[in-house]
């Protein structure tokens, strides 16, 4: 049975939980990937800039050679770099993925950041004070490109990440293929509500990353900063279904009607974050969920990328 999934705009559909890899570990990443799969996880979160795409590609091919899943049944999506943004960067960098997962399509192929880097060379190109060197490559050009890839069937739909509503208007009312979804930090203590019925009213599907608030990151992650997990409420929402704190977690997400890529390598915990189908949470509770709202994000690279003009830390939402 396929698992629960959204509509998107392009046709296809896109399982609502699915599994990220972003600091999953070369040595780490196929195990994982063969574990969720295993688990009946069809949807797997990818960018060019988590380096480990190769070994993504060996999971995949490993699972599809095995017979169990067919291409088909499995959504695999990927992300543009910041240093790709030109029309012949983004068109090299589709090919690059599609050599590194050993696949003829991605499901989805969003563009990372609508901020670009400077091209051609290392994927953190470092500028002055702690800056990134920047291209001013408008992310319209990269959508250009995008499109071409879409309509020579390297990606079957197209969308943006980490863009506010005012750059996906801009790429909507330029595009010819409308972007399917938005993939942004979203959990109980972010919950983009105002970005969300923006989508909901151009029918664009909201992926939440970060949807456990990335409890083990040390890279983003400060002292002090707060804790989605040991969240009071969500504890005693969890403690009345006999689930765990991220099992209640990702369960408002499918009540939301968004879709999450918590990422994990750990086994128990890949087959706990997929858990969520068997039981439903009360109106109250989303409604309690929706209220931990801190405007809290952990994905935060204002300092470093706002000198850019099309920094998407600016806007308001
Ligand atoms: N588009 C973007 O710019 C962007 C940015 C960030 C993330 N993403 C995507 O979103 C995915 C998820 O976001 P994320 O990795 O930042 O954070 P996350 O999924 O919220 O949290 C991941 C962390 O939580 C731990 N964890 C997972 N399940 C758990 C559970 N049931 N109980 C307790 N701890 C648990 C993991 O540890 P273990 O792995 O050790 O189990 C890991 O340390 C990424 O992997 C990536 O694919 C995209």
């Amino acid at each position: 049975m396929s698992p629960p999934s959204l509509k998107l705009n392009s046709g296809h559909s896109i399982p609502t939980i699915g599994l990220g890899t972003w600091q999953s570990k070369p040595g780490e990443v196929a195990a994982a990937i063969k574990t969720a799969v295993a688990a009946g996880y069809r949807h797997i979160d990818c960018a060019h800039v988590y380096q480990n795409q190769k070994e993504v590609g060996e999971a995949l091919k490993e699972i599809l050679d095995e017979g169990k899943v067919k291409r088909e049944e499995l959504f695999i999506t990927s992300k543009i770099w910041n240093t790709f943004h030109s029309e012949a960067k983004t068109h090299e960098n589709v090919d690059i993925i599609l050599a590194d997962l050993q696949l003829s399509y991605v499901d989805l192929m969003l563009i990372h950041w609508p901020q670009g880097y400077a091209e051609g060379g290392e994927l953190f190109p470092a500028g002055e004070n702690g800056k990134m060197r920047y291209s001013d490559v408008d992310y319209l050009e990269t959508w250009k490109a995008l499109e071409a890839a879409h309509k020579a069937g390297k990606c079957r739909s197209i969308g943006v990440s980490n863009f506010t509503s005012k750059q996906i208007q801009r790429v909507w009312d330029a595009a010819e293929v409308k972007p399917a979804c938005l993939q942004v930090e979203l959990h109980p203590y972010f919950t983009q509500v105002k970005l969300r019925e923006f989508c909901k009213e151009k029918g664009i599907v909201v992926v939440g990353y970060s949807p456990l608030g990335n409890p083990g990151s040390a890279f983003f992650r400060k002292d002090g900063d707060p804790n989605v997990l040991t969240n009071d409420v969500v504890a005693a929402i969890a403690k009345a279904h006999g689930k765990t704190p991220a099992q209640i977690v990702l369960r408002w997400f499918v009540e939301s009607g968004l879709s999450a890529i918590p990422k994990s390598v750990t086994p128990q915990r890949i087959s706990e974050n997929f858990a969520v189908f068997d039981f439903q949470l009360t109106p109250e509770e989303v409604s309690q969920i929706d209220g931990l709202d801190k405007n809290w994000r952990i994905v935060d690279l204002s300092q470093r990328d706002c000198d850019h003009p099309h920094c998407p830390f600016l806007d308001e939402f």
